[in-house]
């Protein structure tokens, strides 16, 4: 079962917030942070119109409950004052020869970004997947217009390990290559 310990943190703004595994009951909040999440409509592979589609609140409360139980999915939110802030989550591999992987996924409301949550929130993944009886390899894919978010990853010893050219084509006409990321779990 995926569920990890709730963790505080205080951020640069010295504010507190929780760390923890979602519950069914919080999924219609989840579904408020997803659809301000996708207002932005650029960090993601589905755009906000396919995201629409999926996002009901029964289908939410399944997807928690789902990574509730899987060992080998897990899913972590941040909270302050009842808000949901973040949304993030590790899935391993479904074949059995990419059990050992974990794919990456974080984000976070635009207020909060740039307060070291990115960071304690990658902490929290990190140690969960040492932790983790399989999980050798964790990887991600990023855009490679999107600075931030590889500085987080670099800071957190993500190092890349190739690029898909032109894998994203936006409405505008412009293209951003995808960087593939990974760290070993053990890695420092
Ligand atoms: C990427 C993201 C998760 C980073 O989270 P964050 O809370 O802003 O990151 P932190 O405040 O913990 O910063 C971690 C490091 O990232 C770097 N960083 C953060 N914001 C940055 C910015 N705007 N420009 C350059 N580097 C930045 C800094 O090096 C920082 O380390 P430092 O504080 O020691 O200097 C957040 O910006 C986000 O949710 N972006 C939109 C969704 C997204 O892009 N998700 C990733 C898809 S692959």
């Amino acid at each position: 079962m995926a569920v990890i310990e709730a963790k505080a943190v205080l951020l640069k703004n010295l504010k507190e917030v929780c760390i923890r595994t979602p519950v069914a009951e919080d999924a219609e909040r989840v579904l408020n942070y997803m659809k301000k999440i996708f207002e932005e409509d650029r960090f993601f592979l589905m755009t906000a119109e396919e995201a629409k589609e999926w996002q009901t609140l029964e289908k939410e409360q399944e997807h928690i409950q789902k990574y509730h139980t899987d060992e080998d999915k897990l899913i972590v939110i941040s909270e302050t004052d009842g808000r949901i802030l973040s949304l993030s989550s590790i899935e391993c591999g479904s074949r059995q020869r990419m059990r050992h992987i974990g794919q990456v996924g974080i984000s976070i409301l635009p207020d909060w970004r740039g307060l070291g949550l990115g960071k304690a929130i990658m902490e929290v993944l990190i140690e969960w997947a040492r932790a983790h009886p399989k999980l050798e390899k964790l990887a991600l894919g990023v855009w490679s217009g999107n600075k931030p978010a590889i500085r987080l990853y670099q800071k957190m010893g993500f190092i890349e390990e190739g690029r898909k050219i032109r894998e994203v084509k936006y409405a505008d006409g412009s293209y951003d290559d995808m960087i593939c990321m990974y760290r070993m779990v053990d890695s420092k």
